[in-house]
């Protein structure tokens, strides 16, 4: 017997096993009894158990018991067998007691291919036994090595993958005292490249550029992306956005005339993607800086009701000074645009000059006269839908000199 905190536990070798034991014949039980303080015996176990083990807990610090056991059958009661000497309760010295570094006690993150090498010490006596478990599961031994001594468990594993990511748990028990600690290994690497890129629009200067998150994030988040563009008459990539955390941005500032590429890396917290995804489309700067398609997408894929991308504004002219309304659409197939002036279809009044390119529309009203002024509307419409924008013209009259009045 010995004395584990306030429990007495059977060792192995106990006194009580001299022979083999009979529970296996079914018809003996064993009865423990204890003594405290002395020659007054109780049964500790209140039914009788066949197994030739027994566990007497809660027992009290300092006290010293004196313990026999007495077999049972059908027939009655065996004459009691005591140990020779009382047993002491004593605290356990030393229970046993994972000492996980600080560094560990949070997620430990490596790169794959590097060497892990963690030492964790442990306390307890007698000499706790030390087992691991990964995932609720055993070890795979032939990834990771475990080798313990008296003070600590090493896990070594010779040059790391991913799929040793995982949560590993390190106990050491000593009978019924055990103490565990988890240990969170996470074996990150660079991520792929974004999944898709591809131009939205262009307009102006601009290129709004869209892309999708990469198929392998390298099993660790992704911290933002890297945008580079290339003017393809001399092919050198520019960054142009850096850490850059949305999946869509606008590029501006590009230069006209140029046809520029794109592309985009993706990153986490070991670095850049190796590789790229580059737009498959190309951004032409046109020389007025109007929007430009590339052809191969005008079927399918801006398909479109008309929208107007810049409304018309009112605007006051005076008797005699042509002005010009000006707004902006787009739409596919291209809308059929017509301006109306208090909701009647201008048509082809030579008082008007009405010009539609890519996009950009203008009325121009030549030198109004008093009864020009009005609502003025312009009406964009395809096979998809049809949109009007409109706004007001006053007509001032031209302010005459004093002098002149008469
Ligand atoms: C342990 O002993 C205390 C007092 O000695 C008692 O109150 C308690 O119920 C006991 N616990 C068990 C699990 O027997
Ligand atoms: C692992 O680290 C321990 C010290 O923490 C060192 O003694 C041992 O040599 C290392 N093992 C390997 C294989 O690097
Ligand atoms: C990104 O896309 C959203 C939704 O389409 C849009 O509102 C936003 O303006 C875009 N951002 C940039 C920087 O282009």
């Amino acid at each position: 017997v010995e004395s584990q905190g306030s429990s007495l536990l059977p060792r192995r070798k106990g006194r009580f096993r001299s022979g083999p034991c009979p529970h296996s014949q079914g018809s003996f039980n064993h009865l423990f009894y204890l003594s405290h303080p002395a020659d007054d015996w109780k049964a500790v176990n209140e039914e009788l158990q066949k197994a030739c083990r027994y566990v007497i807990k809660n027992q009290t610090t300092g006290d010293r018991l004196k313990i026999r056991v007495v077999a049972v059958n059908e027939g009655g009661r065996s004459p009691p067998v005591a140990l020779a000497e009382p047993v002491v309760v004593k605290e356990v010295a030393d229970r046993p007691k994972v000492r996980l570094p600080r560094f560990l006690r949070q997620r430990y993150v490596a790169r794959v291919g590097d060497k892990i090498n963690l030492t964790i010490p442990f306390t307890g006596k007698p000499k706790p036994v030390v087992s691991w478990t990964k995932n609720g599961g055993p070890l795979d031994t032939k990834r990771v090595n475990i080798r313990s001594t008296e003070r600590d468990s090493i896990l070594f594993i010779r040059a790391a993958e991913r799929d040793d990511s995982g949560v590993y748990e390190m106990s050491v028990k000593v009978e019924d005292f055990e103490d565990k600690a988890p240990l969170i290994l996470q074996i990150v690497e660079l991520p792929g490249p974004p999944a898709s890129v591809k131009i939205v629009d262009t307009w102006g200067f601009n290129v709004a550029l869209e892309w999708t998150a990469p198929k392998d994030n390298g099993n660790t988040e992704i911290t933002g992306y890297t945008v580079q563009k290339a003017d393809k008459k001399t092919g050198d990539w520019f960054t142009v956005l850096e850490h850059y955390h949305r999946l869509n941005a606008t590029i501006s500032d590009l230069i006209m005339g140029n046809t520029y590429k794109f592309r985009v890396f993706s990153e986490n917290k070991c670095g850049i993607s190796e590789s790229a995804t580059v737009a498959k489309e190309e951004a032409k700067i046109l020389k007025t800086g109007i929007e430009y398609k590339p052809p191969e997408y005008k079927e399918h894929d801006f398909a479109e009701p008309p929208k107007f991308t810049t409304a018309l504004n009112d605007r006051s002219t005076t008797v005699g000074y042509s002005t010009k309304l000006l707004c902006s659409v787009r739409g596919f197939p291209k809308p059929k645009i017509e301006w109306m002036k208090n909701q009647m279809i201008i048509g082809d009044d030579p008082k008007f000059r009405q010009i539609c390119v890519q996009g950009i529309c203008s009325l121009e009203i030549r030198k109004p006269g008093n009864f020009d002024g009005g609502v003025y509307s312009c009406r964009a419409k395809n096979d998809l839908g049809e949109t009007v924008v409109s706004c007001k013209l006053e007509i001032k009259q031209p302010v005459i000199p004093e002098g002149d009045k008469k």
